[in-house]
């Protein structure tokens, strides 16, 4: 199938380019940029070098594809889709333009009205996880935010079984450079962000609307940046329940990702990658989850952690397209990370 990448010099872009461009069933017949345009988008991207001799166009120039891809940064989306969608392919949205179901969340969250409210009832959630038999049929994907995907998946099963029904769930998120974008502005600049370990959102944060949304648990977020050009660790520490005991919470994590191809249950006994690490994950679309009993403190502590440029964007995106196309749900996903990295 022919597919096209709107805003495919950014870093979620060029993700979804080294993912796309390896996958049997594609090909990528345009990729648009702005600031970019005319010259090779290997100019953007270098690994991408020999892997394709497209040169970027600038988005007037965009022709109808069976998939288009959309990685530009929220509130630009979301004024384009009606054209978008009347040239009868599907739509694959990596901002947050259509995430939230409820458009009143957009000016509380993102301080703009949304244009298309009629949309959003029709977006799906693009959690292959959750919302698998939707996604087969959907004309408009909209793929999970980083810290979002971290953060439901380690809370998916609690919250589906009934224990987390009158809980609350305290989120403690780090995350990498590149979940900023590659105009991250000064607070992005090496001299500000090296070493760095920096509370930019203690609350407030934009993604606690659709961690909110597809949990059903009340949930309060504060985000960290630490040094890492890649990755999302989130903790969730859910608290006002009696905690299931930890064999209880195999029994439950186990019924909920047995079968996924990309959630693995990480609460190992010994070794030094016991509980879920981004680090590991680099380049995968896996999101590991753990979770650990404390009855002393009357909290289940949950843990996701994921490559925010993989199962946070990209690699998620790609699996939405699996799973929409009919392929096996795997193909074009299958790296398996490094170690040691
Ligand atoms: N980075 C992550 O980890 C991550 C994770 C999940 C979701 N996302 C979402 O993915 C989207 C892209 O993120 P990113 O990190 O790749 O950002 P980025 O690195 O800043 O790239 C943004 C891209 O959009 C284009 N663009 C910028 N302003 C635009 C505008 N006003 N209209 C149209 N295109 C514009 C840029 O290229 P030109 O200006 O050259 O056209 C660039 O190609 C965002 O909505 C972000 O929230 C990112």
């Amino acid at each position: 199938m022919n597919v096209a990448v709107v805003g495919g010099s950014g870093y979620a872009g060029g993700e979804l380019l080294r993912l796309l461009l390896r996958h049997p069933d594609v090909t990528v017949a345009q990729v648009t940029s702005e600031s970019m345009a005319g010259k090779p988008v290997s100019r953007a991207h270098p690994n991408l070098r020999r892997a394709t001799t497209l040169t970027f166009v600038p988005r007037a120039q965009l022709r109808p594809a069976d998939v288009t891809f959309l990685a530009v940064p929220h509130g630009e989306a979301m004024g384009a889709m009606p054209e978008l969608l009347a040239t009868g392919g599907t739509v694959i949205d990596l901002s947050a333009d259509h995430r939230l179901r409820d458009p009143q969340e957009y000016p509380r969250y993102y301080r703009h009205e949304h244009p298309h409210p009629e949309l959003l009832g029709e977006a799906v959630y693009g959690m292959p996880e959750l919302h698998r038999d939707a996604l087969r049929g959907a004309r408009l994907i909209a793929v999970p935010g980083c810290i979002a995907t971290a953060t439901i998946l380690a809370l998916h099963p609690m919250a589906r079984s009934g224990p987390a029904a009158t809980a609350r769930a305290v989120v403690d998120a780090k995350s990498g450079s590149s979940a900023g974008g590659h105009d991250a502005g000064p607070a992005g600049q090496h001299a500000e962000r090296s070493g760095v370990m920096r509370a930019y959102a203690p609350s407030g944060h934009r993604h606690t609307a659709e961690i909110e949304q597809e949990t059903g648990v009340r949930t309060a977020l504060s985000c960290h940046a630490v040094e890492a050009v890649r990755g999302v660790l989130a903790t969730v520490h859910l608290v006002g329940i009696d905690p299931p005991e930890e064999r209880e919470l195999w029994k439950l994590y186990r019924a909920a990702y047995g079968a996924e191809p990309f959630v693995r249950i990480v609460h190992d006994p010994d070794g030094l990658y016991r509980e879920p690490e981004p680090k590991i994950l680099s380049g995968t679309n896996f999101c590991d989850v753990g979770f650990a009993s404390d009855p002393e403190h009357g909290r289940a502590v949950l843990l996701g952690a994921l490559d925010n440029l993989g199962k946070g964007a990209a690699g998620a995106a790609v699996q939405c397209l699996n799973v929409r196309c009919g392929l096996p749900e795997t193909r074009g996903l299958e790296f398996l990370g490094l170690h040691p990295i």
